[in-house]
């Protein structure tokens, strides 16, 4: 039978954001244990950008040594199940679900296929689209990194470094679920919002540098790995944490040396390479949390498939506020 189509960003090679390229190609077809998904909405990620270029090396032992193994990238989703292998019994066809496909890709494209015990769950129904893919990247990451990493208690003092971006806008607003007495970092243009979002303090970066300042805070959360394990130390209590979600050597080494000779530690994760059961329980944690009303997705821009290219180089000036939705289907953004 012949292969239906699907329109999809390709990349076959590392590189700046002209590597991705509108094509036409075949529309996946589920196997037994998988689920054919039409994709709705998806987003642009530093994690995506990251893909693209290749870099930091190290992620070219997951992601292909030469050239991208998946040519289909992009990995959150929210969109309509449309076919279903007949060993699939969790999902039905209908089924609104949200998601992320990780390192396996293919979100950038009009459908995609996912195995049934991967990382995604019915769509919450308080939620569009655009709203539920929007959430993922900075959710999962947050979570990962204060409930499972360090679970963060009520009462404790965190600073939020990069509380406008991705994770910094979910990690304030799971701060404070938490318990915990959030303070935020940010410039100018941000305060607002990130007040808004439950930040009880809020530092403007473009002011004030907060390691110079005599307040300390159990954990410092550089969600943008902006600042450093040794820049934050002195405004860290004697068991104070500093956790970063950027992988550099020095994030590596802080945490090696910090681990055998220090009280105040750093800690570094790669959450998305962790076992999809740790992430799927995770995940519905946080799908709980958005039915409660505890968790706004925080939506810079719109832009549509053939625009990718451009999303990327706008998410990799480093300065979008929350999320980046790509919208798959007209009226998404409404
Ligand atoms: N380890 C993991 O599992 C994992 C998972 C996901 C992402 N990541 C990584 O985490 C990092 C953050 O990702 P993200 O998507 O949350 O970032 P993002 O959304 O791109 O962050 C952008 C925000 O950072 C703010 N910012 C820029 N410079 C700043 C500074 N000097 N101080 C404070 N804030 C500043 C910007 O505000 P202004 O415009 O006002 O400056 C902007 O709102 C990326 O490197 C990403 O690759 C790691």
């Amino acid at each position: 039978m012949k292969a239906q189509k699907m329109n999809a960003i390709i990349s076959t090679a590392y590189g700046s954001a002209d590597v991705l390229k509108l094509q036409q190609v075949d529309r996946p077809v589920p196997e037994q244990d998988e689920v054919l998904i039409k994709v709705h909405a998806t987003t642009v990620t530093n994690a995506h950008t990251a893909m693209r270029t290749g870099y930091p090396l190290f992620g070219r032992l997951f992601m292909g040594l030469m050239k991208p193994k998946m040519e289909i990238s992009g990995t959150d989703f929210s969109g309509e199940i449309v076919a279903a292998g007949e060993k699939v019994k969790k999902y039905h066809i209908g089924d609104s679900v949200f998601g992320s496909t990780d390192l396996n890709g293919g979100s950038y494209a009009e459908y995609l296929t996912i195995k049934e015990n991967e990382v995604f769950t019915l769509k919450p129904e308080n939620y569009t689209h655009a709203q539920a893919t929007a959430i993922i990247d900075g959710a999962s990451t947050a979570y990962a990194f204060l409930k499972n990493a360090i679970n963060l208690k009520a009462g404790q003092k965190i600073l939020i470094n990069g509380a406008s971006g991705s994770i910094g806008t979910a990690a304030v607003q799971l701060a404070k679920y938490f318990g915990a007495e959030v303070t935020g970092v940010c410039s100018t243009a941000n305060v607002s919002m990130v007040k808004s979002i439950g930040a009880d303090y809020v530092i403007d970066y473009s002011k004030t540098d907060f390691t110079k300042g005599s307040k300390k805070y159990d954990v410092i959360f550089d969600t943008v790995g902006k600042s450093s394990f040794k820049a934050c130390k002195p405004v860290l209590e004697n068991d104070g944490i500093y956790l970063t979600p950027v992988l550099t050597l020095g994030s590596l080494k802080d945490m090696m040396i910090s681990k055998l000779f220090s009280s105040k530690k750093a800690v570094f994760m790669a959450t998305g390479l962790r076992d999809s059961k740790t992430k799927s329980k995770e995940f519905i944690a946080i799908k709980k949390l958005i039915e409660n009303n505890k968790l706004t997705p925080v939506i810079d821009r719109y832009y549509q498939l053939p625009q990718i290219p451009e999303a990327h180089r706008y998410v990799e000036k480093g300065h979008k506020k929350g999320n980046v939705v790509i919208s798959i289907v007209e009226g998404v953004e409404s």
